[in-house]
C-alpha cells in the first residue's frame, strides 16, 4: 500500500514558524516522524511539500492510479482552495486531512475546510501525532474497503 503525504505552504518553516502554535520541531523532524510512522504501519509513503497551490493540484492529479491514498495538510489552502478540493474529488482516492493545530479553536477564517470536504477523516490539534493516526486510519480504511 502506497500513500502520498502532502504538506502545504509554510510547513517547510516548522520550528521557526509561530512555535507557540506549531511547536519547536522543524520540518525535517516532521518528515522523519512520518517515515517512521509509515514503517510502523507497514505502508510506503512519498513525501511532498510545496508552497504553490497549482503544484499541489498537479501532484494530486499525478497521484491517480499511482497511490492508494492521500494524507494532506493543505495548510492555508485548506481555507481557500476549491482547486485542491476539486483535484481530490477528481482522483477520488481516499484522503485524510491533518492539521497540527486545532483549527476549530482558532480564527473564524480557519473554520472552513474545502479540502476536508473530500476527506474521509480529519485529525487536528495533535501535532505530529495527527499524521501517524492519519496513516494508520487510512491503512485500516482501505483494508476495510477491500474486504
Ligand atoms: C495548519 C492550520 C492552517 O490554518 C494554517 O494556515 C497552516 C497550518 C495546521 O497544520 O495547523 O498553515 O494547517
Amino acid at each position: 500500500m502506497k500513500f502520498l503525504v502532502i504538506n502545504g505552504p509554510n510547513l517547510n518553516l516548522l520550528g521557526l514558524r509561530e512555535p507557540h502554535i506549531y511547536g519547536k520541531q522543524d520540518f525535517a523532524a516532521l518528515q522523519g516522524f512520518i517515515l517512521e510512522a509509515a514503517q510502523e504501519a507497514g505502508v510506503e509513503v512519498e513525501l511532498f511539500q510545496h508552497n504553490h497551490e497549482g503544484a499541489i493540484v498537479d501532484k494530486i492529479q499525478a497521484a491517480y492510479s499511482v497511490f492508494d491514498g492521500i494524507v494532506i495538510n493543505p495548510a492555508a489552502y485548506t481555507h481557500t482552495s476549491v482547486a485542491i478540493l476539486d483535484a481530490l474529488k477528481a482522483v477520488a482516492l481516499p484522503a485524510v486531512e491533518v492539521h497540527l493545530s486545532d483549527v476549530s479553536k482558532r480564527e473564524s477564517f480557519r473554520q472552513i475546510s474545502y479540502a476536508g470536504m473530500a476527506c474521509v477523516k480529519t485529525y487536528m490539534g495533535l501535532g505530529f501525532e495527527g499524521y501517524r493516526q492519519a496513516i494508520f486510519f487510512l491503512r485500516d480504511y482501505i483494508e476495510g474497503a477491500k474486504a
